[in-house]
């Protein structure tokens, strides 16, 4: 089996290039991805000399190279997960957003198409999404399958657009396509932009903690490698044109979130209790922000038996561990240094 990985330089895509590259060594992993900001092949050292990994530096608006690609490999499957992921930079940018959710997720489903022909025998399309489709809940309640999409960011509405395009494929084409809406993910290699990374970051270097607003936005937090395991089940049992939700059952306020935050890393560091809540800072809150996420995952635990691995306490301990023993890796990112390991490791021709 050939599968075309997408977006696996990434965060939440190098964990799942890991997994399959581990637990399949008949089948051939293709990640492809054009290394965009987000994008670091450090975070696939470990893996990238193995016999059944190749890398493809490819980007989604390239109709041509992804054609390319398909006749070179011809994949048995697809797991999509490339995207512009951060909703701060949506705000500031929606059209990158649009370029590669909405446009670049169509070429990638027109590639295949080409590629299978109407030949779907032991293919399957497989689209990686969120749970911020489904738009802010109140209090109560949580998100279904079934929760109307209500997307209230660029982010999430360029996510909902594609969602919408890869349900379509599978309607009008008969493409063999499986969705899933996943939430807030947390773990190792996680870019620090985003809220958990980019607070370890600071409490490290001593910098302020902006937290949003009143901080009582609440978010459903799931680790990175229970992610991954999801989406290795859902690929290999989930059923065509099924979407399954994926959470944590683990709420969090920001604010009660950042405060275990920093108690952890006060007892790691060694620093005194209650040292690093001091740099917490209230700031201007974010246009548009969704008050509360909440997954209900009942559906593929119970047709595909999926729960997470980890509590919260268990998963961040390893998350902060995991930055505390990879300065170097923080610092790459940081510097903007890890964008020459393309170069180094790949040499260019
Ligand atoms: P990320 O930003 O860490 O990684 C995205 C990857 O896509 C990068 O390697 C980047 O180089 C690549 N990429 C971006 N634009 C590209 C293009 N035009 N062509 C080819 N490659 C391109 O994202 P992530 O947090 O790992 O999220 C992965 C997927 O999971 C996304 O589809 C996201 O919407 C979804 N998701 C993320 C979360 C989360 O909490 N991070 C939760 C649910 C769903
Ligand atoms: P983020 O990690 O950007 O994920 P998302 O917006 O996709 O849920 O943000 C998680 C929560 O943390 C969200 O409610 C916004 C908030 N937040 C802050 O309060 N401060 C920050 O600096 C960031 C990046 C996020």
């Amino acid at each position: 089996m050939t599968i075309i990985i997408t977006g696996g330089a990434g965060f939440i895509g190098s964990h799942v290039v890991r997994l399959f590259v581990n637990k399949y060594p008949d089948y051939r992993i293709i990640n492809l991805d054009a290394l965009t900001y987000a994008g670091n092949l450090e975070n696939l050292r470990d893996i990238e000399t193995k016999d059944n990994y190749i890398f493809e530096k490819v980007n989604l608006l390239d109709t041509a190279d992804l054609e390319r690609v398909f006749s070179q490999y011809s994949p048995d499957g697809v797991i999509h997960l490339a995207a512009e992921s951060h909703v701060d930079r949506s705000i500031v940018s929606p059209m990158d957003f649009v370029y590669t959710n909405v446009v670049g997720t169509v070429n990638l489903l027109n590639a295949a198409k080409t590629a299978w022909a109407g030949n779907f025998e032991g293919k399957r399309f497989y689209h990686v999404s969120t749970d911020e489709v489904y738009g802010a809940l109140g209090d109560t309640g949580l998100f279904t399958e079934t929760t109307p999409y209500d997307p209230n960011s660029p982010y999430s509405a360029s996510k909902a657009a594609s969602d919408h395009f890869v349900r379509a494929y599978g309607e009008t084409y008969h493409m063999p396509v499986v969705v899933t809406n996943c939430s807030n993910n947390y773990g190792p290699n996680h870019f620090p932009e985003k809220l958990i990374p980019l607070f370890i970051n600071n409490i490290i270097t001593k910098k302020p903690l902006p937290v949003y607003g009143d901080g009582l936005y609440t978010r459903d937090w799931l680790f990175v490698k229970d992610h991954a395991t999801a989406i290795d089940l859902v690929f290999h049992k989930g059923k065509d044109s099924e979407t399954y939700n994926i959470g944590g059952f683990n709420e969090w306020k920001n604010i009660d979130l950042v405060k275990l935050l920093c108690k952890q890393m006060d007892e790691k560091l060694g620093r005194a209790p209650g040292e690093s809540e001091q740099l917490i800072t209230y700031v201007k809150d974010r246009p548009g922000h969704d008050r509360r996420y909440a997954i209900d995952a009942s559906k593929i635990n119970k047709e595909l038996g999926w729960k997470p691995s980890v509590t919260f306490e268990e998963g961040l301990s390893q998350t902060i561990d995991w930055y505390l023993e990879n300065t170097e890796w923080l610092e790459h990112v940081t510097s903007g240094a890890y964008q020459q390991y393309y170069e180094q490791q790949y040499a260019v021709k």
